[in-house]
This record gives structure tokens, C-alpha cells and sequence, in this order.
């Protein structure tokens, strides 16, 4: 289980993360749910030890990862997998040498067993026989799979995904998402993904959390979720551009002018 408590992360007086509580049950997929520059890709860096907060605790397995030196925080991370937004790839490097980038670098796993375990995994994500090619000869979409491959080499207990399925066409998009319910039903991992795509979030959730204003303002079922009466997360769940998220925000005369 993650627990994250009164997580506090301000940059230049403005307040990104405000005592933002959320328990992420083990076992599940937590999807969480917000605007563009909410806070979601801060808050999953806050999890992995990637940022460090103002005030405020994230404790997993029962040990509180903001206190945790550098050292302790590699040791951890080597039980994460994490799919940046923008995949993140090493440009100089092969698919194969990023894909096995943590087998390679931090542990002691001969030459059988990375190949075994990078073709596997590039398997998993349909992208076979790549191992060779450089990032720069992949489109997006494909790019965003191989970094999938390399968040799951290390067959990781715990899964973050940020935006998994934005800037990859909706197929590709669905593929993705069976992925990640198929990881989840095959490896049990416990996994958050942030997104603003509703129908990956439907897919994948086991329990969906909304994050507004710094805070976590809704947290339940899919289906709690579908049928709230809570009007700001009504308004983002049916990208409405009229309700309280934006109100005194007036678009049409933004387009006019
Ligand atoms: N390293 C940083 N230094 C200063 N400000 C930052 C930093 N990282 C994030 N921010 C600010 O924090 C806010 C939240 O950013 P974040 O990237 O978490 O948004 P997001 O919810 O992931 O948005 P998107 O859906 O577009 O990815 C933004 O206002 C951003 O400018
Ligand atoms: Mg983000």
C-alpha cells in the first residue's frame, strides 16, 4: 500500500500540492485524474523520490520515502516501474541497452538472461526485433511502448504511469491500455497512472482519484466516479467547458479575439 499524507510541493509561491492525502490500495490500479498542469506528473515524481516535498509524508511498505537518502532511494526505485510522459529514452543508446538499462546497470544478470528478459518484454509490448534501432528511428507511439518495455524489464511490484496513452493514435491507445490490465492481472502489480484520457481511465481503474486544486477532491470506483454529483468532477469527466472548474473564464470571447 501507498500512503501519501499532507503532501505539500510549492515552486515560486504557487501552491502545486496542497495536504494532498491519497491511499493507493496494493494490488490495484489507482488511476488519477486532472487538468493539464494540475500537479499529477509532480505528484507520481513525489512517489518515486524524484522530488522531494515542502512538508508532508509518502509512505511505502511502511517506510517514509522523503527520508530516504539517495542509496536508499536507488534500492527503491529498482522495485518501480515508470513510463515517463515523454517516454524519456536514452537518444545515444540502442532500444536493447535502454530496454535492459536497469538489468544492466544494477544488477548482476549475465548476457542470457537480459537478452531473455529484454526480448520478452519488447514481445509484451508488440515491438519485436527492434533491439538494434535507435530512438530516433521510432515514431511516438512507438517510443512510448519501448519505454513501457523498460518500465517492465525489471518485472516491477509497483507500475507509474504517466499518460500513458496521449500523443499515440486511439488503437494504439487501446493496446496500451489492454497492456496494462493484462500486466496487472498477469504480474498483481500495484499501479498509478495519471491521465486526462477518460476512456484509458475507465479501462484500466480499479479506483479513480481526482486531483484539483493541489488537493485530491473525489476517490472511488469507475462507476462512483461516472455517476457523481460533485459538479468540478462532473465537469472534467464530460469535458464540459462550462462549469465551476472554469468559471469567469469566458471562451468565446477568448475565440473572438
Ligand atoms: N521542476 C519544476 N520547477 C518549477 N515548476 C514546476 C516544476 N515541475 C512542475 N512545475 C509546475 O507545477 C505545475 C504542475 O506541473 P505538472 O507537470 O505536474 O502538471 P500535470 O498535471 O502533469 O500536467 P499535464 O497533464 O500537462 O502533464 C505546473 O504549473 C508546472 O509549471
Ligand atoms: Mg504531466
Amino acid at each position: 500500500m501507498i500512503e501519501i499524507i499532507n503532501l505539500c510541493k510549492s515552486f515560486d509561491g504557487h501552491k502545486v500540492l496542497d495536504n494532498l492525502n491519497l491511499t493507493i490500495n496494493s494490488g490495484e490500479t489507482t488511476v488519477i485524474i486532472g487538468r493539464s498542469g494540475c500537479g499529477k506528473s509532480v505528484l507520481l515524481k513525489h512517489i518515486i523520490g524524484l522530488m522531494r516535498p515542502d512538508c508532508g509524508q509518502v509512505i511505502i511498505d511502511g517506510r517514509d520515502v522523503t527520508k530516504m537518502d539517495e542509496k536508499e532511494l536507488s534500492a527503491l526505485r529498482l522495485k518501480f516501474g515508470m513510463l515517463f510522459q515523454g517516454a524519456a529514452l536514452f537518444d545515444s543508446m540502442s532500444i536493447y541497452e535502454n530496454v535492459g538499462f536497469n538489468l544492466i546497470e544494477h544488477t548482476n544478470a549475465g548476457k542470457a538472461e537480459i537478452d531473455r528478459a529484454v526480448k520478452e518484454s519488447l514481445a509484451l509490448v508488440g515491438l519485436k526485433g527492434i533491439e538494434e534501432k535507435k530512438p530516433a528511428e521510432l515514431s511516438g507511439g512507438m517510443k512510448k511502448r519501448v519505454g513501457l518495455a523498460r518500465a517492465i524489464c525489471m518485472r516491477p511490484h509497483i507500475m507509474l504511469y504517466d499518460e500513458p496513452t496521449t500523443g499515440i493514435d486511439p488503437i494504439m491507445g487501446d493496446a496500451i491500455n489492454d497492456l496494462i490490465v493484462e500486466l496487472h492481472n498477469k504480474l498483481k502489480v500495484t499501479a498509478v497512472a495519471v491521465t486526462h484520457d477518460m476512456t484509458s481511465a475507465y479501462k484500466i481503474a480499479d479506483r479513480i482519484a481526482m486531483m484539483y486544486n493541489g488537493k485530491i477532491i473525489a476517490r472511488g470506483t469507475p462507476d462512483e466516479i461516472k455517476n457523481t454529483k460533485d459538479p468540478v468532477v462532473r465537469q472534467f469527466i464530460t469535458g464540459a467547458s462550462k462549469g465551476p472548474i472554469t468559471e469567469g473564464i469566458d471562451f468565446e470571447h477568448l475565440l473572438n479575439a
